[in-house]
C-alpha cells in the first residue's frame, strides 16, 4: 500500500477547489435503482467507494459509463437485486440500493455489513422503517432479503436521526402507496440534495432540511440529471489545514451554509474567515485558542471533522474538551496524535486535550486522522494506511501541494 511522506512546518498558501461530495454522490447515484432510463450524474469524485458503487450498479445489471468524473447510468435493464458481500464488506453504504430495488421491483437481498472501524454501525432503523412500509424482512446467510409488492406509506418516528436510514427510506417512499412522514429525520446537506435530486426526477417531497420529511409517493420516476454538490467534509479539513499551518487558502467551492458549526468554532480558535471567490478565505491565528467542542447531528459540529479539529487543539494554547457523540469508538487517531506528542487522555466519549508547543514527525498510520497534523509537525511524518484518506479525499496530496506542502506519495 501506498504511504504519504509529509516534511511538516511549511505554512499553506494558495487556493485549492473542493471535489464533488461523497456522501452525496453515493446516494445519488443509487437513486437511479429507482428509474429506468438513462440517468447522468456529473462532478462525480474519483474516489474508491465511487468505484465500488460502479460496481454494484453493474452487477444489479445497470448500465455504466463513466468519464471524467461523469456518470451515465442506464438503470433500464436491472437484472438482479442482489448486493453481494465482497461488495457491501468494502463499503457499508452499499445498504443504500435496499430501498430502492425493493421500491422498484419488489424485492432485494444486500448482504449485512460487517464490523467497521468506528464502532457496531447497526442497519436496524433502516429495516424497521421499511418493515412499517409494508416490507417483509428476514435474515439469511448474512443477507438482509426484503419483500413487498408495493411499499405503503407510513409515518416512521427514527430513534436516531441516522443519515443513511433517511436517505434509504426516502428513496423507498417516494415509489409507495400514499403518504410517508420521517419523524427525526437526519437534516444533513447531503439529504436535502437526495431530495432535491428526487423531486427532479417527479418525486413529491417536502421538509428534506428540517426533522420531518413528508415524501408522497407517486407512481413512476424519471431519470436523473445532476451535479453533485461539493464536498463539505474536504472544504472543512482544508479550512483547519490552513489553520493549523497558520496559513492563508481560498477554499473554492466550500460552502458556508454547510459548515457553520466549524467556522463558529474556528473562528473562537482565533482563525479569520471571510466569504470570498465563490468560497470561503482561512487566515489562521498565530496561537491557536483552545476550544470545546461536542459532535452532533447537523447543524451541531459534525462527527465527520472532529479528528480534524483535535489536531488542530493538540497546538492549542489551553486544554480542549472534545466529547464523540454521534459514533462509539471514533478515538483511534488520539493513539497516532499522542505519538506525535500530544498530550490528550480519554474518558468515555470525552477527549481532553492540553495543548503542546509543538507537534514531532513520527511514523503513523491514517486511521481517521487524514494527515493534518503532520502538516504542522516539525520533521517528518510518515503516513500508513492511507486507505481512510484514499476513501474520503480526492487527490489529497496533490492538492496540499498546491498550496505549498512538502508531501508526497510513496510506494511502501
Ligand atoms: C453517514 C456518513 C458518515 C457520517 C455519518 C454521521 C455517508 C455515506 N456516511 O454515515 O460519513 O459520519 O453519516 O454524520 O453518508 N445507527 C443505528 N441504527 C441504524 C443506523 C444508524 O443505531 O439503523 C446509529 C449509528 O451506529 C451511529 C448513528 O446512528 O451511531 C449515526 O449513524 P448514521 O447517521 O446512520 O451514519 P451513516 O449514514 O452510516
Amino acid at each position: 500500500m501506498d504511504k504519504i511522506v509529509i516534511h511538516g512546518g511549511r505554512r499553506l498558501e494558495g487556493e485549492v477547489q473542493v471535489s464533488g461530495a461523497k456522501n452525496s454522490a453515493l446516494p445519488l447515484l443509487f437513486a437511479t435503482l429507482l428509474a429506468p432510463g438513462t440517468h447522468h450524474v456529473g462532478n462525480v469524485p474519483d474516489l474508491r467507494d465511487i468505484t465500488t458503487v460502479e460496481k454494484l450498479l453493474t452487477v444489479l445489471g445497470a448500465r455504466v459509463v463513466r468519464e471524467n468524473g461523469a456518470f451515465t447510468v442506464d438503470a433500464t435493464p436491472i437484472q438482479s437485486v442482489e448486493a453481494p458481500y465482497d461488495l457491501v464488506k468494502t463499503m457499508r453504504a452499499s445498504v443504500l440500493v435496499l430501498g430502492p430495488l425493493l421500491a422498484r421491483l419488489g424485492h432485494a437481498r444486500v448482504s449485512l455489513p460487517g464490523g467497521c472501524a468506528i464502532g457496531a454501525r447497526p442497519i436496524d432503523l433502516h429495516l424497521k422503517g421499511l418493515e412499517a412500509m409494508g416490507a417483509e424482512i428476514s435474515l439469511d446467510h448474512g443477507y438482509v432479503e426484503a419483500r413487498a409488492e408495493r411499499l405503503k406509506g407510513a409515518t416512521i418516528c427514527l430513534d436516531i436521526p441516522t443519515v443513511g436510514g433517511t436517505e434509504n427510506l426516502m428513496m423507498a417512499a417516494t415509489l409507495a402507496k400514499g403518504t410517508t412522514v420521517l419523524e427525526n429525520a437526519a437534516c444533513e446537506p447531503e439529504i436535502v440534495d437526495l431530495a432535491e435530486a428526487l423531486i427532479r426526477m417527479g418525486a413529491r417531497i417536502s421538509g428534506a432540511g428540517t426533522d420531518t420529511v413528508v415524501i408522497e409517493g407517486v407512481e413512476a420516476l424519471n431519470p436523473l440529471e445532476i451535479a453533485v454538490m461539493p464536498d463539505r467534509i474536504e472544504a472543512g479539513t482544508f479550512l483547519i489545514a490552513s489553520a493549523i499551518t497558520r496559513g492563508d487558502v481560498l477554499v473554492r467551492g466550500a460552502v458556508s451554509a454547510h459548515l457553520e458549526a466549524l467556522i463558529s468554532k474556528l473562528r473562537e480558535a482565533g482563525a479569520e474567515i471571510s466569504e470570498e471567490g465563490g468560497g470561503l478565505r482561512v487566515k489562521g491565528p498565530n496561537e491557536i485558542k483552545s476550544v470545546d467542542i461536542k459532535t452532533r447531528p447537523h447543524p451541531g459540529f459534525p462527527t465527520d471533522m472532529q479528528a480534524q479539529f483535535m489536531a488542530l487543539m493538540a497546538l492549542g494554547s489551553g486544554t480542549s474538551m472534545i466529547v464523540e457523540n454521534v459514533f462509539e469508538n471514533r478515538f483511534m487517531h488520539v493513539c497516532e496524535l499522542q505519538r506525535m506528542g500530544a498530550d490528550i487522555r480519554i474518558e468515555g466519549h470525552t477527549a481532553t486535550v492540553k495543548g503542546v508547543k509543538e507537534l514531532l514527525g513520527a511514523p503513523v498510520m491514517a486511521t481517521d486522522l487524514r494527515a493534518l497534523a503532520g502538516l504542522a509537525a516539525d520533521n517528518t511524518t510518515e503516513v500508513s494506511r492511507i486507505y481512510h484518506l484514499d476513501r474520503g479525499y480526492e487527490h489529497i496530496e496533490k492538492k496540499l501541494k498546491g498550496l505549498g506542502a512538502d508531501i508526497e506519495r510513496v510506494k511502501e
